[in-house]
């Protein structure tokens, strides 16, 4: 049996939580691949909202075993507060939720670094999350982290202790005004520590392993976008993970031949949270009406979210890293009301036009070239059935379909489960 995967092809929150949570039902496993508490995934049924960090977006379906793979970096801080809003789900964690060995702990001392790094970089600061995402990768690949497997072992609070002084005196190389207490950060760490002792640690690798052996179906969740990937994104504006389908391979120990459909999740329009280049961005009445309608807020900081017109060619670049065979096009019904709608089909850089992204998408650099396209008035948001799009809406996905070369098999109206219409025909053209 084979795995799916399923990224986020712009700068992050293009609705991963909710398809992930929506396309459950089909699979055995959701495993997280990569990035940590820096995600904040989204899902609404029955009328109530979550926001889930670490934990993957399976975590509703009674059926589901989900998993935090290798690739994944937890603090056991914000692990513990994810687990305590579940407490009334009544979901037997112990064995539906698993935790690979081999996955990295954000320390207190790593948050604590991502704030002075952030601060003594000023106005060049990348917007980061601060939730102690690049000092702790930076740890993993510097060889000096502490896992999720090392919890098990005597000694694992001396080699605790070496880290965090080595941190504090990396703290006071930047010489920056970072206010903290301690004493305070390490108790909530140790409770913290103590609640994902409670689950269940496992080999995650020979794990998936067996189960593609026993023909399980797994589904790989992405966190972050394309984007943002530490390679292939907008660097150094950028999370320090592999966002892209590579990742999946890295952070779960799966070989790239098991992989199988890949979705890619885009927002009908463009958002990005924090600091980097964005072409298409708005700073007009459009962009303010995204933001509006979309409620583009951060699920994680509660930061802005920048908005801006659909761009083909920085999602043409992310369709082609990743191998993606199927798109899924999200918050569809904010564009609703729109007398025109603009999606940018090429670049101006550096005076040629092209269709590619290049080495640098700075304003200075790139100018976006548009194609208009018609608004539709129709509200969306009650919309199930194919036949009930408006035929603006029709010619926008259609026109997207035949620029990138992929279909489009899923259009998200709303941010519950019910408000999503699956395009009969188009999937059918999976792979
Ligand atoms: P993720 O990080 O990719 O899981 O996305 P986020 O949860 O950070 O952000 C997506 C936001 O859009 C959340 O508030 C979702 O509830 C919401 N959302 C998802 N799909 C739709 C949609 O089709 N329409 C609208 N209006 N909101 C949506
Ligand atoms: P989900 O999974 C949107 C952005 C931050 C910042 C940059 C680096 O919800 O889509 P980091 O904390 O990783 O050092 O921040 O990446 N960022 C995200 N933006 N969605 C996310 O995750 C993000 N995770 C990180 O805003 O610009
Ligand atoms: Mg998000």
């Amino acid at each position: 049996m084979s795995i799916d995967l399923l990224l986020g092809l712009q700068w992050g929150d293009e609705g991963k939580g909710k398809i992930v949570d929506y396309v459950t039902n089909d699979y055995d496993i959701i495993a997280r691949f990569q990035g940590g508490p820096n995600a904040g995934h989204t899902l609404e049924f029955d009328g109530i909202k979550h926001v889930l960090h670490t934990i993957p977006s399976g975590i509703f379906h009674k059926n589901a075993i989900n998993l935090v793979g290798n690739g994944v970096v937890i603090d056991p801080v914000i692990f513990q507060k994810e687990i305590k809003a579940l407490k009334k789900y009544n979901i037997d964690l112990k064995e539906r939720l698993f935790i690979s060995r081999k996955a990295h702990l954000i320390l207190p001392t790593h948050r604590l670094l991502d704030a002075a790094s952030e601060t003594a970089k000023g106005k060049a600061k990348i917007g980061s999350t601060l939730k102690g995402i690049g000092p702790t990768y930076m740890d993993k690949t510097g060889r000096n982290g502490i896992r999720v497997g090392d919890l098990e072992s005597e000694n694992w609070k001396a080699k605790y202790r070496d880290l965090a002084e080595k941190h504090l005196s990396m703290i006071k190389y930047f010489n920056v005004d970072i206010q903290y207490d301690l004493q305070e950060l390490e108790n909530e760490f140790f409770k913290g520590v103590q609640s994902l002792q409670d689950l269940t640690f496992i080999d995650s690798e020979n794990y998936l392993s067996k189960a593609i052996k026993d023909k399980k179906s797994i589904l790989a969740e992405g966190a972050q976008g394309s984007l943002l990937d530490i390679d292939f994104g907008t660097y150094p504006f950028v999370t320090s993970s592999t966002t892209t389908a590579a990742g999946a391979c890295t952070g779960l120990g799966v070989a790239p031949n098991r992989i199988k459909a890949v979705f890619g999740i885009f927002k009908a329009y463009t958002t990005r949270v924090g600091s980097g280049p964005f072409p298409t961005e708005l700073d007009d009445d459009y962009g303010r009406k995204m933001a509006k309608v979309g409620n583009e807020f951060g699920a994680t900081t509660g930061r802005p979210r920048r908005c801006g017109w659909l761009d083909l060619v920085a999602l043409k670049y992310a369709i082609e890293v990743n191998g993606v065979t199927q798109l899924m096009m999200m918050k569809a019904d904010v564009l609703s009301g729109f007398d025109q709608l603009k999606v940018a089909t090429h670049y101006e850089y550096r005076g040629e036009k092209i269709d590619h992204l290049p080495y640098s998408i700075e304003a200075d650099d790139v100018k976006p070239i548009y194609k208009t396209l018609n608004g539709w008035k129709k509200d969306l948001t009650k919309t199930t059935k194919e036949e009930q799009i408006p035929q603006a809406l029709s010619e926008y996905i259609g026109f997207i379909e035949e620029e990138v070369g992929i279909p489009i098999h899923l259009v998200s109206v709303g941010p519950d489960r019910e408000q999503t219409i699956m395009r009969e025909k188009k999937s059918r053209e999976v792979v």
